[in-house]
């Protein structure tokens, strides 16, 4: 049979464990009962998966002592307390140390289990989180910074694994927030200029009139207002990784330079007459198809073909639906522990909802959206109706029913392994699907058990 959660019941009178059990049992819960607050100690650990429930007045260890003794241990065991009749302020001063709620005798069941089953929620959520950090904080590398499950990222991972240890200039496409930054900086720290500096320029954001002394710096007085020596961008990235962002927008008769300082690996300060060698690897980067941009003249093709001796594409986030929950879920947990708040709970409606959007600024907009839900006070429902205002998810076009319902299903499938490890019968279990119709789902949907595993690296 399956347990709605486990309860630690501790009273020194047996009739009240008697009867607060049955109650609990009644509704499936696990519970084991303990005469004096020491001996239910002693099963008690960090990773206690369930709720404590004890009597305040017992002798020897009292109830208020356990609630320290169990708080030390790990500060987010709900312990639940229960009080004489009228101790109202031994109840309040018991919350302020940290205990989950407080029970007034004679309580009636419906009170009971509905705190017990509220505390036992956010136990399990509790947990599961901690899983899923412990999960993302173990991998570490490329798979570390640049997360996803979907084939796409597995691509990536590969590419640039294989790119990276090469001095080979690589350009990166993609839209806007998918990752272009942080696919550059994983094939910095892929290669064996890791030590060295990682330097980015957005080439779109800086006036014409400074692009060329911010690239190649300047002597003193090479202009008006040089009062001192600059070294540029090019110069600063020696030995290590300069990145050319938005480089489509670069000025054109700069084009020019930075195509010569490439061919002959020198550059020149602005108003020096000395030559400087540099040994810097390239990786440019744009959202916009950079062969339109040779085409309409604003970028120079030959250019293009030095900076790409190979390209990268980043697929938007909508076309690796499999990665958004994971994504979301690692933001949100990410701002909890920022703003050391409680990381909210993701009812279906809000995952479908999640699955089914466009996310036009990628994976930047999820990440908001991910903050915005856990910095917003409204209780869960209502929550999705805000991110759905806040991200303009409403009047999105999504893919159509039948794709979105084929990404849902994936999604929860993958989720449910993730949470078990990979445990087909725990999966079977919580989905309620045979085993015959999970390996078919599995299979269509190319999910593969072993890499749900624990221990998977
Ligand atoms: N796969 C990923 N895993 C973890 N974080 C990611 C991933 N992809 C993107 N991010 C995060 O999303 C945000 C946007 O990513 P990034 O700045 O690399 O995008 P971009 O393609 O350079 O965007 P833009 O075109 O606007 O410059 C960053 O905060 C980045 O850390
Ligand atoms: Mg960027």
């Amino acid at each position: 049979m399956m347990t709605t959660g486990t309860v630690f019941l501790i009273d020194d009178e047996e009739s009240m464990r008697m009867s607060v059990s049955q109650w609990l049992s009644l509704s499936d819960f696990h519970v084991d009962c303990f005469a004096d607050a020491q001996s239910a100690l002693k099963q008690i650990d960090a990773g206690f998966d369930g709720v404590v429930v004890s009597d305040i007045r017992m002798p020897g260890m009292d109830g208020l002592e356990l609630l320290r003794t169990v708080l030390q241990l790990d500060d987010e065991i709900p312990v639940v307390l229960i009080t004489a009749h009228g101790d109202i302020p031994m109840a309040v001063s018991a919350i302020r140390e940290g205990a989950y709620d407080f029970l007034e005798k004679p309580f009636s069941p419906e009170i009971l289990l509905e705190t017990v089953k509220r505390a036992g929620e956010k136990r399990s959520l509790i947990l599961e989180n901690r899983k899923l950090r412990q999960q993302l904080t173990r991998v570490s590398g490329i798979e570390g910074k640049l997360l996803g499950n979907s084939d796409a990222i597995q691509v990536l991972h590969r590419e640039i694994r294989d790119l990276g240890p090469t001095d080979a200039s690589v350009f990166l496409v993609g839209e806007t927030g998918c990752g272009k930054e942080v696919v550059a900086q994983c094939l910095h720290e892929a290669s064996t200029r890791r030590d060295g500096p990682f330097v980015a320029i957005n080439c779109g954001a800086i006036p014409e009139n400074l692009f060329e002394s911010e690239i190649f710096g300047h002597e003193s007085g090479a202009f008006t207002g040089a009062h001192s020596r600059r070294i540029g961008k090019f110069e600063s990235a020696n030995h290590g990784t300069l990145f050319l962002d938005e480089v489509t927008a670069m000025p054109p008769n700069l084009q020019v330079k930075v195509l010569r300082a490439l061919q002959e690996r020198v550059i020149e300060r602005l108003g020096g007459n000395q030559l400087i060698p540099f040994d810097t690897r390239i990786i440019s980067a744009t959202n916009s198809n950079p062969l339109k941009a040779c085409m309409a003249g604003s970028f120079r093709e030959d250019l293009y073909y030095r900076l790409n001796v190979a390209e990268i594409d980043i697929p938007p986030l909508r076309k690796r639906a499999s990665d958004i929950l994971l994504l979301f879920e690692y933001f949100s947990m990410r701002a909890a522990e920022r703003y050391k708040r409680d990381i909210p709970s993701l009812p279906s409606e809000a995952i479908a909802i999640l699955m089914a959007y466009r996310w036009p600024g990628n994976v930047r907009e999820l990440k908001n959206a991910a903050e915005r839900y856990v910095l917003c006070s409204l209780p869960a429902r209502d929550r999705i109706s805000y991110i759905l205002q806040h991200t303009g998810i409403a009047s999105a076009q999504g893919s159509s029913l039948t794709e979105q319902m084929v990404y849902f299903e994936r999604c929860l499938i993958e989720q449910s392994l993730r949470r078990n490890q990979g445990n087909i019968v725990k999966v079977m279990e919580e989905l309620d699907l045979p085993r015959r119709t999970l390996n078919q789902k599995m299979q269509n949907h190319g999910l593969v058990r072993k890499e749900y595993a624990e221990g998977r690296q």
